[in-house]
């Protein structure tokens, strides 16, 4: 370890960290993966079982104890406004019929918590769009919360990388296993183990990241899962982060930064993440989430077990 990093943190562990309260939710991108449901409508508004995909994400910010989102929006985006703002009409309609559970449902979206927006005006890659929210974001801590990442479960993703960060006042980013001959589609982290209480074995020191590395290369089989926990030094790391594979500022590239001037940990978050803005995992997740659910889960499971497989 680096005498900076040392330096950082021991400055971090005599308590100068704040509170995490703030999220960017970043959803501009073009979601090509999941043409042509995406051509008109954002890949975040796609629908698992009964809710859109941000919403889960928001839902997620809110048991983690996020007081506020910033989600970055682009061309054609304007839905996901709307799905978070009040709808008064709506709820007119709805009260006045005596559906009160619906008309509540519907209120408590745009009361869950206070959100932002801000606009990427070209998608030039998930690091730009996170650079976009710096002025919203300010100089404090954050969490950043891909769009069309789904982490069910009742202990969030987000909740366990704050605790790390309000415990130790280093960024955290979340990894999860996967299989070794799979590295190539995943950033991969290389991290050494960095046990600490409470947080155990689960907690490593990360040396390098690496984006897509061939299984040979791979320094490890830890994929990021589109859960991290930042300080605000992540911006001016992405103002150096010059374009890389796509000719999109990366976020991978910035982290590289982060870790070797100020360090970062990966943390093996306990849950499952399904990618819902590619469509196997768009299916995996819409059918993990219905079997949950408490209306119909026990129907659905019948039917799937009628099923010819
Ligand atoms: P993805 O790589 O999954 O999004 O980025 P994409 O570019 O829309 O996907 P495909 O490959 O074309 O299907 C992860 C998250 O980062 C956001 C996306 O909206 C998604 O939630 N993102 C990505 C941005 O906000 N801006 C970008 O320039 C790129």
């Amino acid at each position: 370890m680096t005498d900076t990093i040392t330096a950082t943190l021991n400055a971090s562990s005599k308590g100068s960290r704040m509170k995490v309260r703030k999220a960017v939710l970043p959803a501009a991108g073009l979601g090509t993966r999941f043409l042509p449901a995406t051509k008109a409508q954002p890949k975040e508004m796609l629908t698992v079982v009964d809710k859109p995909q941000i919403q889960y994400v928001a839902e997620e910010c809110v048991a983690s104890g996020i007081e506020h989102i910033i989600i970055v929006t682009g061309k054609g985006k304007n839905s996901i406004e709307d799905h978070f703002d009040s709808a008064p009409a709506l709820e007119r309609f709805l009260e006045e019929k005596g559906r009160h559970d619906q008309a509540e449902l519907v209120r408590k979206i745009s009361n869950m918590l206070q959100v932002s927006y801000t606009r990427q005006k070209e998608p030039l890659g998930l690091g730009h769009a996170v650079l976009v929210a710096r002025d919203l974001v300010g100089d404090e801590p954050f969490a950043v919360l891909l769009g069309d990442v789904l982490i069910p479960g009742k202990n969030p993703a987000t909740k366990q990388l704050i605790d790390v960060y309000e415990s130790i006042g280093v960024g955290a980013i979340a990894v999860e296993q996967v299989p070794k001959d799979k590295t190539h589609l995943y950033g991969i982290v290389d991290a050494v183990p960095a046990p600490q209480p409470p947080f155990g074995e689960r907690l490593l020191r990360i040396r390098d990241l690496v984006e897509k590395p061939k299984p040979a290369n791979a320094p490890s089989n830890l994929a990021i899962t589109g859960r991290y926990v930042l300080p605000s030094a992540i911006f001016d790391c992405l103002e150096r982060t010059k374009p890389g594979a796509g000719n999109e500022i990366q976020l991978t590239d910035a982290l590289r930064i982060l870790a070797k001037e100020q360090g970062l940990f990966a943390y093996i978050y306990e849950g499952i993440s399904y990618d819902a803005g590619d469509k196997l995992g768009f299916l995996k997740a819409t059918v993990e989430i219905a079997l949950q659910n408490p209306e119909f889960g026990a129907a659905f499971r019948e039917y799937l077990k009628t099923l010819k497989l």
